[in-house]
């Protein structure tokens, strides 16, 4: 094996005699047999993440709920819940998931500033660990349809602590301009209203204050504020059996220096100190970002008077991160040609300007070279779209030797099956 492309989970990612690799398997093996664009993931790389996490809270009484927003496929889910995970949902639909992987209702925590009626009875039925309630709007509902349902909803408010997680505006979610979480000042009000109420159970608090944080002070500053509550609360008689710090650990796309995971936990298991209380967390990205990558063929280059471009057959309907963000992911060809590098603009076939997946980048290419674009494991299919009338891609789970074809790549049938034409 040679130099690792890209800094994180390198071992799972790296060429031999030049040639990508993922796991045991050569990236050149899949395209030709599943075709291109096609997301690839290592089973290896999601396990050893996921482990570490737990490593990081050893010896503490806690339960890791994957954020399945960042990545759904039930073969990942698979993954997680043969782990023994937990789950972190934000709709009935990510719930049926978690169910049809078999994973434990008793483990899921249900997040999300909107829920519906009938996913509370969806989730309540299933008997789910609690609801990470956001407004009194949704402790209102939620302790009707428990009542109707003759059931007591476990509560845990989403407190929103107003502290600036310094990531991107778009994923940040901690500040009291964002509509996520209750107001820091109405949490203890709102906590007691609810402990009087016959159909809910209050069970724990939660804040998440953002995604892709590379730093551990915002942490800190927002579990300060979390455990002022806790301790008031515990003054006024009402004990909680959890405590949630949601998610947001950042990885490393490019140059990004987040901290190992252990200083991130270390420094929040430090301030919470001997209090006797499960912790949870809600990871998504840090568990599955850079597990995955996207793998897709040059179509055509075209030598504009400006500037190149490799016109590649993945676009932002695929992986939406760069127009949506300008996100940056790393894009490496798999099989690297000798010759001179030029700067390419890497683009879709999808009609916007917008449709990149990479400016500027040095890379010595020809038509049919195929490129990975790396750390698409999170928010990669999970945010991807149909739009132009293209089917979304096909996923791959490297297991050693074996690449399971874990979701086959959309028909166009299946694009309009659920269409009806007016009639004659
Ligand atoms: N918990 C809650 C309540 C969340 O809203 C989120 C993410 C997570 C956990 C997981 O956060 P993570 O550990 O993955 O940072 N599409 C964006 C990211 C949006 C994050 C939304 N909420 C992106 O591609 O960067």
């Amino acid at each position: 094996m040679r130099r690792p492309d890209t800094p994180q989970l390198a071992e799972y990612f790296a060429r031999r005699d030049g040639r990508l690799w993922v796991e045991d398997v050569p990236l050149e093996t899949i395209a030709a047999r599943h075709g291109t664009p096609c997301y690839v993931y290592s089973r290896a790389a999601l396990e050893s993440r996921f482990r570490a996490f737990e490593a990081a809270l050893a010896g503490r009484d806690h339960l890791v709920c994957y954020a399945l927003k960042a990545n759904s496929t039930l073969a990942v889910l698979d993954v997680f819940a043969r782990l023994g995970a937990g789950f972190d949902i934000v709709s009935g639909g990510e719930l049926a998931r978690v169910i049809a992987v078999e994973g434990d209702p008793k483990r899921i925590v249900f997040s999300g500033v909107g829920k519906r009626e009938a996913e509370m009875r969806q989730a309540l039925a299933a008997g789910i660990l609690c609801f990470n309630v956001e407004s009194a709007s949704e402790l209102d509902r939620l302790d009707r349809v428990a009542g109707e349902m003759g059931r007591r909803a476990p509560v845990s408010f989403r407190v929103n602590p107003d502290v600036d997680p310094k990531t991107h505006p778009y994923i940040s979610t901690g500040l009291k301009e964002n509509k996520f979480g209750i107001a820091y000042d109405d949490a203890l009000d709102l906590y007691r209203a609810a402990a009087r109420r016959q159909n809910v159970a209050v069970v724990g608090i939660d804040c998440h204050i953002g995604s892709q944080i590379t730093e551990v002070a915002p942490y800190l500053e927002a579990v300060d504020k979390v455990l002022a509550l806790v301790d008031q609360l515990a003054a006024d008689g009402i004990r909680l059996h959890h405590l949630d710090f949601g998610g947001g650990f950042g990885i490393r796309y490019r140059d990004e220096t987040p901290p190992a995971i252990a200083e991130f936990l270390g420094g929040i298991l430090a301030r919470v100190g001997n209090r006797k209380i499960k912790l949870m967390f809600e990871p998504g990205r840090w568990l599955v970002g850079n597990a995955g990558l996207l793998l897709t063929r040059v179509e055509y280059l075209k030598h504009g008077a400006d500037r190149s471009f490799a016109i590649v057959d993945a676009a932002m309907n695929d992986l939406m991160r760069p127009a949506l963000y300008d996100a940056w992911h790393e894009i490496v060809p798999v099989a690297p040609r000798a010759g001179a590098p030029r700067g390419y603009e890497i683009v879709g076939p999808v009609c916007e300007s917008g449709d990149f997946l990479g400016h500027d980048r040095d890379l010595a290419l020809e038509e049919g070279d195929l490129l990975a674009v790396m750390s698409a494991g999170a928010y990669g299919m999970t945010m991807s779209s149909n739009y132009n009338t293209r089917p979304r891609a096909a996923e791959v789970l490297v297991d050693g030797a074996t690449a399971h074809l874990v979701r086959e790549r959309e028909s166009i049938e299946a694009l309009f099956a659920l269409e009806r034409r007016l009639p004659e």
